[in-house]
């Protein structure tokens, strides 16, 4: 089978290989092995391959295969697998080894794609739905009962226009942030329900101020940390929480100079990573039947920027980080 791999941490482009390797041992009781065809680049998996900031850059004795969500078709069940059947379509999170074309993995991981959903929309069907809700659970815990405004940046992200679309389902305040002038518009003209402001502007601070009511946020979400964090936590109301779950953007922020004490501010981080050991296994199916449902209803808000081959891997990485793309990267395998 065919495997993109990276034995050390440093740039995607330089580190990712594309190889021929074994396929994985067949399943053993209550798992599956999966033909996986499509799964999606975020951007977590290019930071898992560069290595965090803040973490050791490390080399590996045996090289890691990235991704940890796909869609494919189920090739073989284990012993006391009773859900799922050879030839059904599957969706899996979180599966290490993605980018491969054979997982092996765990049948509780693994959940049957609905009919109504298409193969690309399947390939994202999980992740960001997932980090959706974790996102909407850290905002109602940051609130305490009293729903205030809420910024987000990077909104015209994949997870960002999810947040947008819950925002004006559960009519959540929101004011949504993006980079460049261009990026608003785009925003505006999906969202017109929701107010767009872009850090391109030279007053968008006050812009965002203007857009909360003059009261400031009482939650920030924050994807791109970096040296935006100390702007974003002067927009925030005294009191105020920013929630950080990614680093889109460059630079740091000394946590001295933030004025977390004298205006009892909350800085607080959340991962999806986290949902296989905070949620409980009747928990995680709910979320798993949320996801299924959102995809099979709102197909729109799994935009996918572009397919690539898994050979073609280094360009799929270079789109990933060209300025304005819409919607979520695949590296896809034929069928066989
Ligand atoms: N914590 C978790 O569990 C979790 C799970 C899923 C995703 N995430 C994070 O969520 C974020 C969005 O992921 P996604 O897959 O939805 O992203 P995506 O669809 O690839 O979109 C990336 C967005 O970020 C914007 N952006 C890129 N660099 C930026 C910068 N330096 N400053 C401001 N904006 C920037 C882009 O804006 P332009 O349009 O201007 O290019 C684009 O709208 C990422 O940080 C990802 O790591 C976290």
């Amino acid at each position: 089978m065919r495997a993109i791999a990276y034995d050390r941490h440093g740039r995607a482009g330089q580190v990712l290989r594309l190889s021929e390797r074994p396929a994985p041992a067949a399943p053993a009781a209550g798992q599956v092995r999966v033909r996986v065809l499509s799964r999606p680049v975020h951007p977590g998996d290019l930071a898992g391959v560069e290595g965090f900031p803040g973490a050791p850059r490390q080399r590996f004795a045996t090289p890691r295969i990235p991704g940890l969500e796909g869609m494919g078709v189920v090739e073989t069940v284990g012993d006391g697998v009773r859900e799922l059947r050879a030839g059904q379509r599957v969706a899996f999170f979180p599966v290490p080894g993605a980018w491969s074309e054979l997982v092996t993995a765990p049948a509780d991981l693994v959940v049957p794609v609905p009919e109504d959903v298409g193969d690309e929309t399947a390939a994202l069907m999980l992740v960001n739905p997932l980090t959706l809700l974790s996102l909407l659970r850290a905002v109602e815990d940051a609130q305490h009962g009293q729903a205030g405004p809420v910024v987000q940046t990077a909104a015209g992200s994949s997870v960002g226009k999810l947040v947008s679309a819950a925002a004006l389902r559960h009519g959540i305040p929101l004011v949504n942030l993006v980079r460049s002038a261009t990026g608003a518009q785009a925003l505006r003209q999906r969202f017109p329900g929701l107010p767009t402001v872009s850090t391109a502007d030279a007053d968008w601070r006050t812009q965002v101020k203007d857009a909360t009511g003059g009261r400031g946020a009482q939650v920030v979400l924050d994807a791109v940390g970096g040296s935006l964090t100390g702007e974003l936590a002067g927009l925030l109301a005294d009191g105020g929480t920013l929630i950080a779950y990614g680093q889109l953007g460059s630079g740091s922020t000394p946590l001295e100079s933030l004025a977390l004490t004298p205006r009892a501010l909350t800085v607080r981080g959340t991962s999806v990573l986290q949902w296989m050991t905070t949620r409980t296994p009747g928990e995680r199916a709910e979320d798993v039947a949320f996801a299924a449902r959102l995809a099979a209803t709102a197909p729109e808000l799994f935009e996918v920027a572009a397919g690539y081959d898994l050979a073609d891997f280094a360009k799929a990485v270079d789109h990933v980080r060209r300025p304005g793309k819409s919607g979520t990267v695949l590296l896809t395998s034929p069928a066989p």
